[in-house]
């Protein structure tokens, strides 16, 4: 039956041969340009490169369905969500390390001095080679190979039984699902699996924007990754790899690898495409591991992971076998710490501290702690929903983290040490720097101070933006001059720019004459505007450089748009309800107004007409987004001609918006019109739109 069944096949058989190659060396060239932009952070091609060869990888799996295996690049998610976690029974136990007691750097001379000591090395012998490597804040996985191909990777557990965590650990890019093919039979190789701290930063700052839970601190968060039960959850989960050892290794006699140093072994695992920590090095004797603990302490607020310390370990494998173990811990290697990066500390008061953008930051004042390697005093609390969220009060002993430049944060609460009552939190009403209202608009998270120009925190940034090109356009007043100006108490307002004059120029650090009568031509010439610009310098919030062009030639002049109501604001095209009411405060606010007034008075001008008549161009009125990759139009020629023809373009589509032009790989953009029902057109729908046929 089945011969004669491969006998009427062999046509297609022969073609699925072909296909099979084919898979083959698209898997091959895929596997290495992933290698080299996960793990060695070395991109050897374009992303759309690696796109297309992936989807034709993709295509002919789909085509050949038998030919998918589970180590194909195009099965890192996929699969199942398992009921629960089985239990793994490790074939080499995963140890613990000693932590060494003395946390100065003479710790690595203790442990130095215990290896010789069992080594029963004498005073004069020479120094003891190490591996000084770091020690990852993550959590510790072992990965199994059975003939090159990733076959199970587990959790440490209790040492001896661990958890089957297969299907999270597949979506990790940096792990790779097949070997060389010079890889022994059993390979397993232990490391850490950790977060990035920007990569926590970005989930944490999501999760905010989302108005949900925020997650404590990179460990816990890739330990949760790697214990979901579904691994498209653990796939939205940055996690990355080190790997610093290994466990159950088909032996030597049956043609295992012989390794004479734990360095040559992590050289090997680097070959087979595993991360290994660049700072790993070999260290001669205690001097060596002293220095070695001294430099990682300067670097580490400044690596992109969170460390606890650092770890020795004696190098020369045959050494280690002699030194062996005690208990759960091997002799042969020690564990030296840092300062936590989390401390628990009390709450003695919150400010709210207004930033650049007039974002209100309630700040947590706390009893002094030593956290992350210096004194915290402060600690963001981030916004009003976090201190919510996590039940903060004035008076609790909290948990504060500090890790690397990330400013000091209060991540949540020690339960039952509250004192007596104390109350809720509140948000001031008014700016504690200005006293303008603090407003937050719905479906936001943060307050913000309305103050905008006229307040003083705010005022830097102001500057720069009403400065900028697209503004003001004024040349030569970059961030350094600006803090000049603002330090030294010569710029207090906008309109405060027009009135310094020479001398007050001259007077300030390494102004000369030329700098200074070149920004004062610079501000001369800036004083002759439109009104779109005018408006959009001021900086009032969501009014981005197309709104202020529709407000420009919708009202036409200034004093229309001072008068006008909401309702009016709302006859503006891409004016939605929260556009109108940010404008409709801002110029609620008489410092603002008086602002304006007094750059008039300073001579800004521009000309002024009467509110635009409806133009006669085909598309006046109609709101255009485009996504995607179109044919043969660039993005830039689309956005011209569309804009030539009346056209507004928009960035995001609402239910204002008349037409989605989508191209090639257009994403949510697409979908949100299709949800709203907004009319899509390709290319050719765009040049019939356009009034042009292809
Ligand atoms: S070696 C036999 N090396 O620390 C020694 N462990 O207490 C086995 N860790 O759970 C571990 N960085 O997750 C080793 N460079 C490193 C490490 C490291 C972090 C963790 C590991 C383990 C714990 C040991």
């Amino acid at each position: 039956m089945s011969k004669n069944l491969d006998l009427f096949s062999a046509p297609a058989q022969s073609e699925q041969a072909q296909a099979a190659i084919k898979i083959e060396a698209l898997r091959q060239q895929i596997n290495r340009w992933a290698h080299l932009y996960y793990v060695q952070d070395a991109p050897e091609v374009p992303d759309a490169e690696y796109d297309r060869v992936f989807r034709a990888l993709q295509a002919l799996e789909a085509q050949f369905p038998g030919l998918v295996t589970p180590e194909s690049p195009t099965q890192r998610v996929g699969g199942a969500p398992r009921p629960e976690l089985t239990p793994v029974r490790h074939a080499v136990p995963m140890l613990s390390i000693h932590t060494e007691t003395d946390v100065s750097p003479a710790g690595a001379q203790a442990f130095d001095a215990r290896v010789r000591r069992e080594l029963g090395l004498a005073a004069d012998a020479p120094p003891v080679a190490y591996v000084a490597e770091l020690k990852f804040d993550g959590l510790a996985m072992t990965l199994r190979y059975e003939a090159g191909v990733l076959v199970q990777a587990a959790t440490r557990g209790d040492g001896e039984v661990g958890e089957d965590v297969t299907h999270n650990i597949r979506t990790m890019r940096q792990i790779p699902l097949r070997l060389p093919s010079d890889v022994p039979p059993v390979l397993e190789v232990r490391g850490e699996v950790y977060m990035a701290r920007a990569d926590f930063e970005n989930l944490n700052e999501a999760q905010r924007e989302r108005g949900q839970k925020t997650f404590i601190n990179p460990r816990n968060t890739a330990a949760g990754a790697v214990r979901q039960l579904d691994p498209a959850i653990a796939a939205q989960r940055p996690l990355k790899f080190f790997a610093y050892g290994l466990g159950e290794v088909t032996p030597v006699e049956q043609g295992g690898p012989d390794f004479a140093t734990h360095f040559d072994l992590l050289q090997q695992l680097k070959q087979w495409g595993f991360p290994v920590a660049a700072q790993t090095t070999q260290a001669l004797g205690a001097s060596e591991l002293v220095a070695f603990h001294e430099r990682i302490a300067k670097e580490r607020d400044q690596l992109p992971y969170d460390i606890d310390g650092v770890v020795y370990k004696v190098d020369a494998l045959a050494l280690q076998r002699q030194l062996g173990f005690k208990t759960r811990e091997p002799r042969w290697a020690v564990a030296h710490k840092y300062p936590a990066q989390e401390m628990v500390t009390r709450i003695e008061g919150i400010d709210v501290q207004v930033g650049r953008t007039g974002k209100l930051t309630p700040v947590a004042r706390l009893a002094p702690v030593f956290v992350g390697g210096v004194t915290v005093t402060n600690a963001t609390l981030h916004n009003l929903f976090e201190i919510r969220k996590k039940g903060v009060r004035v008076g609790d002993q909290v948990i504060v983290r500090r890790a690397g430049d990330v400013i000091p944060e209060v991540v949540g609460v020690v339960p039952g040490a509250r004192p007596s009552y104390v109350a809720n939190f509140r948000m001031p009403t008014h700016c504690p720097i200005c006293g303008s209202d603090v407003v937050r608009e719905p479906g936001e998270a943060n307050h913000r101070c309305t103050g905008g120009l006229f307040c003083p925190a705010q005022r830097k940034e102001a500057l720069l933006h009403f400065a900028a090109r697209r503004a003001m356009d004024i040349d030569g007043l970059g961030e350094k001059l600006v803090d000049q100006l603002v330090d030294g108490a010569v710029v207090h307002t906008l309109p405060d720019l027009y009135r310094i004059g020479l001398v007050g120029l001259l007077a300030l650090e390494r102004m000369g004459e030329k700098s200074a009568q070149n920004l004062l031509a610079a501000l001369e010439k800036s004083k002759s505007t439109t009104l779109a610009r005018f408006l959009f310098a001021l900086g009032i919030r969501h009014v981005g450089e197309a709104t202020a062009k529709d407000l420009a030639r919708h009202f036409g002049s200034l004093d229309a748009i001072l008068n006008a109501t909401t309702d009016e604001l709302l006859q503006v095209p891409d004016v939605g309800p929260v556009v109108a009411e940010a404008i409709h405060t801002f110029l609620a606010q008489p410092h603002n107004l008086e602002v304006v007034e007094q750059l008039r008075a300073c001579g800004v001008h521009w000309p002024e007409g009467p509110p635009a008549e409806r133009t006669t161009l085909p598309l006046a009125g109609q709101t255009v987004v485009l996504t995607g990759t179109l044919p043969t139009l660039t993005r830039e020629d689309a956005k011209t001609m569309l804009e030539a023809a009346g056209a507004k373009v928009a960035g995001s589509v609402s239910k204002k918006t008349h037409y989605v032009v989508a191209g090639e790989d257009a994403g949510s953009k697409l979908a949100k019109a299709q949800e709203l029902g907004v009319a899509v057109l390709d290319e050719t729908g765009l040049m019939a739109l356009l009034g042009k046929s292809a």
